[in-house]
């Protein structure tokens, strides 16, 4: 809405709220937006943004979309929220067998949770507590990558890898030994391989954590499916459980419905969110081996789980998943990322010699850059910011990592579009 309605919810906000990963003394205001369709969100002063990032890497198949809306409303119609410890419903029983079916490996229990970081939260308590009801109460320690991003908590902080966003916070971290990747290894880290990690300290290990394929938030760093079969092959040499963070990778992001296919390789658990719900509703799973299931179940009450949310398994966001996971499935989306793919890297290779590009990736539906240093390099470079705004400023949405300039649209982009977001970004990328 213009005018003065939309003047006074802007005031508000720049009196009230506390924007996530916003420094809010420096930061260009945020965008009112008041509707979005498609690719495309509208702003209160009638500009037309192309949703470059599918708003943090959730929304897959476009926004406001007819039967995901359709699925919404039923459901509320119904029943929005319920109890589910104790109480069940229909949404979440049958998301959670949809889910199992399509998991990689033989995962059959599926713990609802809100977030991502809440799901990777969860398979690092079950991993944990699994070895104390059987008994080995000594395995205090977790293994994670360099530039391992598994979100915002602090045992989630504590497995990442990232520490632009977490040093702050350290002091306060579990151990976690940080095993090399490909990407860490060709920049010399001192990180060992996760080989060496557990032939020495493999006893004491409840879990590895792995986000298949790709690190997102680390870099948009790119792996090989032999990378994940010989973590997988390590963890299993050494009978440690296998946590494989698909937060992002979910749900085609790299060109199969779960990374751990290009392996393929069957994790001990496995953790979804994002684009779950096609980016509607916050919901996260948690998917469980029976064996580590089977580890808490007991007449002691005191091998429970003891983990839950006010929301958890909530029946909305769960409807809202099952019409997602229906879409996604008769819309041939690994169709779509297929040929995005074929336009991002058409695209990429043209962009690959300017002078201010140092690298370029792409894998599944998404695509990146790096650009030359402007400022500190890394997360806090000002090229960033600077792109960004000039992108911004020709209506397209883009929040680099530092100098990481990339795109992760909703697989509805069109070939069009997809060539004029490139087109868009190699005007930026001439002038700088
Ligand atoms: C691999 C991975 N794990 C976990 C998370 C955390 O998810 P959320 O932001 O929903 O808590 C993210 C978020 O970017 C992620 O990319």
């Amino acid at each position: 809405m213009n005018g003065p309605t939309s003047q006074s919810w802007v005031e508000d906000d720049r009196r009230h709220v506390w924007h996530p990963y916003t420094q809010m003394q420096t930061a260009p205001p945020p965008l009112p937006i008041e509707r979005a369709e498609g690719v495309y969100l509208y702003t209160t002063d009638g500009r037309l943004i192309v949703d470059g990032i599918s708003s943090w890497w959730v929304n897959i198949h476009g926004h406001n979309h007819p039967r995901l809306n359709r699925a919404l409303a039923a459901q509320a119609e119904k029943m929005a929220q319920v109890i589910f410890a104790g109480l069940t419903h229909a949404p979440g029983a049958r998301l959670a067998a949809e889910l199992v079916a399509r998991a990689p490996g033989d995962l059959p229990r599926v713990f609802y949770s809100d977030d991502g970081s809440t799901a990777v939260e969860v398979a690092l308590k079950m991993a944990y507590q699994s070895w104390r009801n059987r008994g080995e109460s000594g395995r205090t320690l977790f293994v994670a990558f360099d530039d391992a991003y598994h979100g915002d908590t602090f045992a989630t902080m504590a497995a990442g890898g990232t520490p632009a966003f977490h040093a702050q916070f350290s002091d306060l971290f579990f151990t976690v030994l940080r095993a090399r990747t490909e990407a860490s290894a060709a920049r010399g880290t001192e990180s060992p391989p996760l080989g060496e990690i557990l032939e020495r300290h493999g006893e004491r290990v409840a879990a590895v954590i792995v986000e298949p394929m790709l690190q997102a938030a680390g870099g948009m760093l790119v792996q090989t499916p032999a990378f994940l079969r010989e973590v997988r092959e390590e963890t299993r040499r050494h009978g440690i459980p296998l946590i494989a963070d698909e937060v992002l990778t979910g749900f085609g992001r790299t060109g199969r419905l779960f990374a751990c296919e290009h392996g393929p390789i069957a994790p001990d658990l496995l953790c979804l969110s994002k684009a779950l719900t096609g980016g509607y509703l916050p919901l996260a799973a948690t998917l469980a081996s029976e064996e580590i299931y089977r580890t808490f179940l007991s007449p002691d009450r005191g091998r429970t789980l003891f983990h839950g949310h006010s929301f958890t398994g909530n029946a909305l966001a769960c409807a809202v998943a099952r019409e997602s996971l229906a879409l996604f499935e008769e819309s041939d989306c690994l169709g779509r990322i297929a040929r995005l793919g074929a336009i991002f890297r058409e695209r990429l290779a043209a962009l690959a010699s300017h002078r201010r590009v140092t690298t370029t990736r792409a894998f599944g539906g998404m695509a990146a850059l790096e650009l030359a240093p402007a400022s500190t390099g890394g997360y806090f470079d000002d090229v960033g910011p600077r792109v960004a705004a000039e992108l911004l400023a020709r209506g397209l949405l883009v929040r680099p990592l530092g100098n990481l300039l990339y795109v992760l649209p909703p697989y509805v982009l069109t070939d069009a579009e997809a060539h004029w977001m490139f087109d868009a970004i190699a005007e930026v990328v001439a002038a700088l």
